[in-house]
């Protein structure tokens, strides 16, 4: 009896070992069988009782028992370890390299940020924003500003046309008149003054259509118009102003400067330069040796385009100014072709 005794217990450590190592859920039914099954080494060892007197086989039966109990309960333990590591670890996967960067969220295109940027300037100095649409009729694009028919100044806008002398509803300044995208946004100023007695000072910005391309045209783009109508209203004023704005968008240590020219719609009119972003003056390739960039175009609104919107020109003065985004976003960024700005390449648009 003694020698059987001895034997479960051997059996019962060799078991537990066995299942301690085995490190999958066949192993463990391996070992289950092997001790437990039926013909299993346990069972073979407890049909040995049948040789011992009957008043000692109760103690067998006994050990016998608890064997295969603690057999059965490391069984069970060891299962549920082993399904919790599997929760653990999951598919093989290395947490201490570096992330990838995911590049699906999305950013403001450069150009919406520099136009958000121009009218945050304007609107701390207390411009209202306004706004027209893109498909305009040919007097708020031209007659109204004083570019009448046949003038010149059409010429070189390079206008696309959605109809010629179309018929319009009375509701139009003109019974038949061209419709078109609008070359400018100067359209606009004259929409704000026929809607609005003066005062005026009203930022307009928008997209603009010429048909025109090279490194410096893209047959769409953006320009922010600016009115000022007051009593009083000087050139000092658009020039304080202005410079003012340049100073805010390119820093204190621009220089600036006006120089007289030409726009129908204003009188006298002027071009703003700013000194070179890229030499500071000293003379480039961008700004052709002369260390000045021309920047916008401004002026005095003409006393002709008041009267066409019903204000007195004796009364009330303005001035007027029409910026490019695109150029200033060009400037501010170094790059030297606009077309980089609608082709979409996201290796582009990623840098802003
Ligand atoms: N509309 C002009 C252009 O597109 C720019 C411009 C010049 C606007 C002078 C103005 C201005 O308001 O006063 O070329």
């Amino acid at each position: 009896m003694e020698e059987i005794l001895a034997r479960l217990e051997e059996i019962e450590k060799e078991a537990l070992s066995a299942i301690e190592i085995a490190h999958n859920q066949e192993a463990l039914e391996e070992i289950r069988v092997r001790y437990l099954g039926r013909k299993g080494i346990v069972n073979a060892i407890l049909r040995g009782i049948k040789d011992v007197p009957p008043e000692l086989r109760p103690t067998i039966g006994q050990k016998g028992n608890e064997v295969k109990e603690k057999i059965q309960t490391a069984l069970e333990q060891r299962l549920k370890a082993l399904k919790q590591a599997e929760l653990s670890t999951g598919p093989r996967l290395d947490i201490t390299l570096p992330g990838r960067r995911a590049y699906f969220y999305g950013t403001l295109h450069p150009i919406t940020q520099t136009l958000r940027e121009i009218c945050d300037i304007f609107l701390r100095m207390g411009f209202e924003i306004a706004e027209g649409p893109d498909v305009e009729v040919g007097f708020y694009n031209f007659d109204a500003l004083n570019i009448p028919p046949h003038h010149p100044a059409r010429d070189m806008h390079d206008t696309f046309f959605v109809a010629k002398e179309a018929k319009l509803s009375p509701h139009f300044p003109k019974e038949k008149d061209d419709i078109l995208l609008r070359t400018h946004t100067s359209s606009i100023q004259i929409r704000v003054m026929k809607n609005q007695p003066p005062p005026v000072r009203i930022i307009a910005p928008g997209a603009v259509y010429r048909c025109d391309a090279d490194v410096s045209h893209t047959p769409m783009f953006h320009q922010v118009e600016g009115l000022l109508v007051d009593k009083n209203v000087s050139f000092t004023h658009l020039k304080g102003i202005l410079t003012a704005f340049m100073e805010a968008i390119f820093g204190e240590k621009i220089g600036v400067r006006f120089r007289p020219s030409y726009f129908p719609f204003t009188e006298p009119s002027a071009e703003m330069d700013i000194s070179c972003v890229i030499c500071g003056g000293k003379g480039c390739r961008v700004c052709k040796g002369t260390g000045w960039l021309e920047i916008l175009g401004c002026g005095m609104v003409d006393p002709a385009v008041f009267i066409q919107v019903g204000y007195d020109p004796e009364e009330w003065t303005g001035f007027a100014f029409g910026l490019g985004v695109e150029r200033i976003a060009m400037l501010k960024y170094g790059i030297d072709d606009i077309r980089l700005f609608f082709e979409n390449h996201l290796r582009f648009l990623r840098q802003f």
